[in-house]
Parts: C-alpha cells; sequence; structure tokens
C-alpha cells in the first residue's frame, strides 16, 4: 500500500561544487506554503537583534511589559526583556482556553505498546492547576526546585507546567540515568520534592524506575516528598510506600481546578537542566523564563514552519533539552499538538514510528542522526509499508548527520518531497542556532546558515575568522534570548568554560567547525573531551570516576571510538589493582558497575588492560594521544607527555 507524498518534488542541482557537493533546493509549493518565503532576507532582518527579538515577543501574554530588550551592562551575565512581568504556563495553556484551541489535543501520548492518550487544551489546564495546587500544599514555592526522574508520560509535561505555573524550578533527571547520576543531580540542585513512577515501557519490557529511585533517594537529603505515578499500573500498594511517599492521583484528588499564575520576573529562573562537560561534575544549565519562551516559539515556528493543521512529532526525551524546548515547551506556546512517545525506535518492530506516523498523520517529524542510522539498517522495507504523504518536513539534532543517512531520510521517509532542517544548538543554547529555514537551499550534512537574529562564526584561538574551508572554533558573536544565563551554583565555571577561551567576549560552543563558500557551517564535533553517543553527552571524566569507583580499578582513561550507529562508543584504558587481570568476568562485572553508576548512555564499547597511560607533567591524561594510537595516527606534539 505504497503512497507517494502529495505535492512537488524538491529539485536537486548536483553541480560539483568544492567535493562532491549536492544542493537540494525547496519547492515551490513549501516556499508558498511557509511563513518565511524568503530565508536571505530573514537573515538580514535579524541583524538589528533587538529589533528582531523584540517583535518576536509581541507574541505573548505579557503581565506587565519589558522596559529594554537587552541588558548587557554585565557581560557575559546578559539580561532579556528587563522587568517584563509574564508566566509560561499561562502562555502555555491557559491563553489557549479562550480561543478556538480550547477542545484541541495538546498532548498526544502513545507508547510502543500502541497505547494512546489524547488530552485538549482544557483538559491540560485543568490537569496542571490541580498539581500546581497541590504543590503548594507541599509547600512548595517560587524559586524551590522540583526534580523527576519520570518516563514519557503526560504526568511528567503536567508536572513541569505546574512548576512554571507557581514559579518553582524544575530539574528534570532523564529516566534513562541511573542511581549515581540521579543522585549527583537532585543534591546539586536541592530538590524539596521528587516525582518518579512505578516504571516505563520499553522494548516490551518495563523498567522498574521507583526501584532505581529508592536506592537513590536514600543519598538524597533535602527531599521532603516523594510522589509516585502509577503509570504501568504495576500495583504498588498504599502500605509499600515510605512516610514521604505519596501517589499522584492521591496528591491531586479534590484540588481545584483554577490556579492563578504566578507573574514571574522575565528572568526568574524557569530550570536548571544538567549536562556533561570535560569534568566529572555534571553542570546545571540554568534557563530564565521570557528569553526562552521567545527563543523556543519563534525557533519552531520558522525553522519547522508550524501551522495550525500540523501534527508535531519530536521523538526527543523530555529528559534533554529537546524535550524541553521542543517536545514540551515550543509546541504548547504555538497551540499546535505535540506527540509524546514512549518506547524503542524498532519495538514491536522497525515500523513502530512510521506506523505512528501514518495513523495520526504526522506533519512535522524531528528526530536524531543515530535514530536514522539505526532505522536505516533495516532498508526502506518498513518505510515502505506505511503511507507516509502527511510528512512535510523532516528534521535532524544532536550531532552531525553524514550525508548517507541523510540522503536515505530524505528519500525513504520524505520521498524526496520534504526538506530536513539540520538543527545545530546545545542545552546551553535552549533553542535552535544554526538551521535551515524550509525556504533554504540544503546540503546534506550542513546545518546551513546561522538563524535571523544570530550571529555565529568559526574562528582561531586568538578569535580571529579562519579562512573558509579550514576548521576552527564555532564561536556565538552576540548574545540571543534563550540562552543560559549562568551555570547554577557555579558562576566561576560558566565564566571560564564558555566565555574566556577564545578573545572577544564570544560564547565559545566547544565544538569544531568549518565554513565553506557560501557561508554554510559544517560542524565537525566537539573540540573538548565531552562523547557523542547516540547524540547523548557523556563526560569522559564521569565515565573515568564510575570506572575507578570499582574495587579492581587503579586508573582509568576513556575516550570515544566511531561506531556506525551510536556514533560514537566508549573506548576504556584501564590500569587494574595489583593482581587484577581483565578477564571476561571482569569485563562483565566492570559493565555492569559503570551502567549502574552512569545508566545505558553510556555505552561501552571495548576495554583495555594496561601499565601505563599518557600524562602530561602535572599528571593530566592525554586522551589525544590515546586517540591517535587507536586509529593509527601521528602522536603529534608530544612535548608535555612525561612518559
Ligand atoms: O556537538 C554538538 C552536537 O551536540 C552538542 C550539544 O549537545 P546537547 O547539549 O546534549 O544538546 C543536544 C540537542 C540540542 C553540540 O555541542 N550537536 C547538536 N546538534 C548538532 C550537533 N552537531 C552537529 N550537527 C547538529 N545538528
Amino acid at each position: 500500500m505504497k503512497k507517494g507524498n502529495g505535492g512537488e518534488k524538491m529539485t536537486q542541482d548536483t553541480t560539483v561544487l568544492l567535493d562532491e557537493r549536492r544542493i537540494f533546493k525547496p519547492s515551490k509549493e513549501i516556499i508558498e506554503r511557509a511563513h518565511i518565503k524568503d530565508w536571505e532576507a530573514e537573515i538580514e532582518k535579524g541583524k538589528d537583534i533587538e529589533k528582531y527579538w523584540a517583535e518576536k515577543a509581541e507574541q505573548f501574554e505579557w503581565f506587565k511589559k519589558y522596559d529594554k530588550v537587552l541588558d548587557d551592562s554585565n557581560k557575559p551575565f546578559y539580561k532579556w526583556f528587563v522587568n517584563g512581568k509574564i508566566n509560561l504556563a499561562y502562555n502555555a495553556v491557559d491563553r489557549w482556553i479562550h480561543t478556538e484551541k480550547r477542545n484541541q489535543v495538546a498532548i498526544l501520548y502513545v507508547n510502543e505498546r500502541g497505547h494512546e492518550k489524547k488530552i485538549t487544551y482544557y483538559e491540560l489546564y485543568r490537569e496542571v492547576n490541580k498539581l500546581a495546587n497541590a504543590f503548594k500544599n507541599l509547600g512548595v514555592k517560587k524559586g524551590d526546585k522540583v526534580s523527576t526522574y519520570l518516563p514519557m508520560c503526560p504526568e511528567l509535561i503536567i508536572t513541569l507546567l505546574a512548576c512554571t505555573k507557581i514559579g518553582a524550578i524544575h530539574s528534570v533527571v532523564y529516566s534513562g540515568l541511573s542511581v549515581g547520576a540521579f543522585v549527583d543531580r537532585v543534591n546539586d540542585a536541592e530538590a524539596k520534592v521528587i516525582l518518579t513512577a512505578d516504571g516505563t515501557y520499553r522494548r516490551g519490557k518495563i523498567i522498574d524506575l521507583k526501584k532505581i529511585s529508592d536506592e537513590a533517594v536514600l543519598r538524597c537529603p533535602t527531599v521532603e516528598t516523594i510522589v509516585v505515578v502509577n503509570h504501568t499500573g504495576s500495583k504498588i500498594e498504599i502500605s509499600e510506600l515510605s512516610g514521604r511517599e505519596i501517589f499522584y492521583d492521591r496528591l491531586i484528588e479534590g484540588e481545584p481546578v483554577e490556579c492563578e499564575p504566578e507573574h514571574m520576573d522575565a528572568e526568574d529562573p524557569l530550570f536548571i537542566l544538567y549536562t556533561s562537560g570535560s569534568t566529572g561534575k555534571p553542570k546545571g544549565v540554568l534557563h530564565t523564563t521570557a528569553g526562552y519562551m521567545v527563543g523556543v516559539a519563534t525557533t519552531l515556528r520558522n525553522v519547522f514552519d508550524i501551522q495550525d493543521d500540523d501534527l508535531w512529532w519530536c521523538t526527543g526525551d523530555i529528559g534533554w533539552i529537546t524535550g524541553h524546548s521542543y517536545v514540551l515547551y515550543g509546541p504548547l506556546l504555538l497551540g499546535t499538538t505535540t506527540v509524546v512517545y514512549e518506547g524503542a525506535p524498532d519495538y514491536p518492530d522497525p515500523g513502530v514510528w512510521w506506523n505512528i506516523v501514518e495513523r495520526y498523520g504526522v506533519t512535522k517529524f524531528y528526530t536524531a542522526p543515530t535514530a536514522i542510522r539505526h532505522l536505516m539498517r533495516f532498508g526502506n522495507r518498513y518505510p515502505n509499508i506505511y503511507d507516509l504523504s502527511s510528512l512535510k518536513i523532516l528534521g535532524t539534532v544532536g550531532e552531525p548527520i553524514n550525508p548517507e543517512a541523510w540522503v536515505w531520510y530524505y528519500k525513504n521517509i520524505g520521498k524526496e518531497k520534504t526538506p530536513i532542517m539540520d538543527t545545530w544548538w546545545q542545552t546551553e543554547t535552549g533553542m535552535h542556532l544554526i538551521s535551515p529555514l524550509p525556504s533554504a537551499p540544503l546540503k546534506p550534512g550542513s546545518a546551513t546558515k546561522p538563524l535571523p537574529g544570530i550571529d555565529a562564526d568559526v574562528v582561531d584561538v586568538d578569535g580571529k575568522p579562519v579562512p573558509m574551508g579550514k576548521g576552527g572554533l564555532l564561536v556565538i558573536k552576540t548574545p540571543w534570548p534563550a540562552m543560559f544565563r549562568t551555570l547554577y551554583k557555579d558562576e566561576q565555571r560558566y565564566m571560564d568554560v564558555y566565555w574566556t577561551d577564545v578573545p572577544g567576549g564570544v560564547y565559545s560552543a566547544g565544538d569544531m567547525a568549518r565554513k565553506d563558500e557560501d557561508g554554510y557551517f559544517w560542524i565537525q564535533g566537539r573540540s573538548d573531551d565531552v562523547l557523542k553517543i547516540a547524540g547523548h553527552r557523556v563526560g569522559t571524566s564521569e565515565v573515568e570516576s564510575a570506572f575507578v569507583s570499582h574495587p579492581a580499578v587503579a586508573e582509568a582513561a576513556v575516550i570515544g571510538k566511531s561506531d556506525p550507529i551510536k556514533g560514537e562508543v566508549i573506548k576504556a584504558f584501564l590500569i587494574l589493582k595489583e593482581g587484577k587481570k581483565l578477564d571476561t568476568n571482569l569485563i562483565e562485572e566492570l559493565s555492569r558497575h559503570v551502567r549502574y553508576e552512569l545508566g545505558p548512555v553510556a555505552v561501552l564499547g571495548e576495554m583495555e588492560q594496561v601499565e601505563k597511560l599518557p600524562k602530561t607533567r602535572s599528571g593530566k591524561i592525554m586522551r589525544r594521544i590515546l586517540r591517535a594510537k587507536e586509529e593509527g595516527k601521528d602522536l603529534g606534539d608530544t612535548s608535555t607527555l612525561e612518559e
């Protein structure tokens, strides 16, 4: 039952430019439909940054209008929409219930078992208010922190919106992380309340989240209340709950369905989201209210050309920034319907996503290159079973997409009609920064150009622009509204990691990139010790400390090893304690141990026992040398190597 996508094909211009490089031009139909019909003209418009973003702030209802668009008097601690008063949840939910969207589905939850739940804007409004009131009863006040360890489920969305309604700061712990990562994050955030669930569906199994959470909270002294969502119906009895635990359903029972939104200052903190950096301690990336709202709503609307009849699906987990910005906040701020999927991309079979696209008529679809590469392995058999003709625009995020995967996605999912938005951004940036718009000519593997209102460049260590085609450091030269404002409780690290590396007061993204003759950006990967495993950021030192916390390991150094599907996996070099040998038993035990500490995101490729590790005189491990050796490359400059 293969049907082609309706509409006109994009034109493919195969002129060879620098290397062999294809250009895919948008069809007339796509341009005609788009909010922004002229990409270059919009980029020009965006050059007056303050004017551009002020215009975008008009879309919201403010309790009090701001006095000033941007305050840059205390760089790099920028402020946006100074003295404005606004509430995100009010704009994402309440605002719509007085419009024709009142009974429109806001959240379309579906899981790998095919179970679905549809929640309209009006229903969402009531649920958010009930929980917001219940939070108040628990003593949660503006500025208090609430952490979640929940699967992709409606209650997670309701929780985050309830927090923003009353001004509590949320901090989501990805449900694929494990005890060690959970404890670090919840303690750093000093969370007062935690929400967890009995379990989550994954590849036909139910993963017991409560068990992990139970173990973790023993080491989290600030937590006063643990709210348990009965998600998989695994029948936990009330008698099994401890004194500080309560079921979600019971908590909201009888709560009023109205709740006044807190009038938040534009710069009041909205959420903390932890991400890996070059040292062992995860970084608490802090986002604030109004600028974040303006940034995510604008980029989603423009990049994916969100229209009233769209059905939007971003497969990212709310445990990461992609889910915060583009599963939850962006779509609801635009009043669109957002698909929330819980499960794996290949269970019960690798057609599960395409089945959902067909069943509901998804129009805009956003996923990660690693998922595309994984599904690509099964060929075009599965995409061909389903009618994918509803799709209008596709997108990717999280890591560079190799042209082969881009073209597979384009041909087999988009049927050569849908442009692909390769969006470059980060937890820190909050919103897309480098990405095409649907009216842009595309080159597979390039995120194209900085978005309107964004000024990016590729420079050398002295901050000088590098010549065309040469690799360098990716920097953002002017502030943008959804930028993070600091690292929670660590302003010094905020300065050191992002703002002092490159001279000139620019934001240093930690990525390598090059620009081509058309000014297109080609992102080449991280310039620091952060791995990208299946699009997730994993810090080498976090993995190393997980290894050395095992009694058999004396020292560890890890590097990323390229992997055809995950992009990178971990290769570990281990110095073992006296008399220990890295046999199959120990390998298994260490795998289990690291997984226990960090969760399944830390995908282990290989382990190798070594006698010594390459170090500088000051004792820093030179991972660069290990990488070069592993890849059989020249060791480069070894003058700082001790031995
Ligand atoms: O290296 C870049 C890569 O992902 C990093 C940010 O990771 P994270 O904060 O976890 O956020 C991922 C989702 C926004 C970047 O520093 N990255 C992200 N998108 C792309 C990318 N690399 C190349 N192309 C992209 N489109």
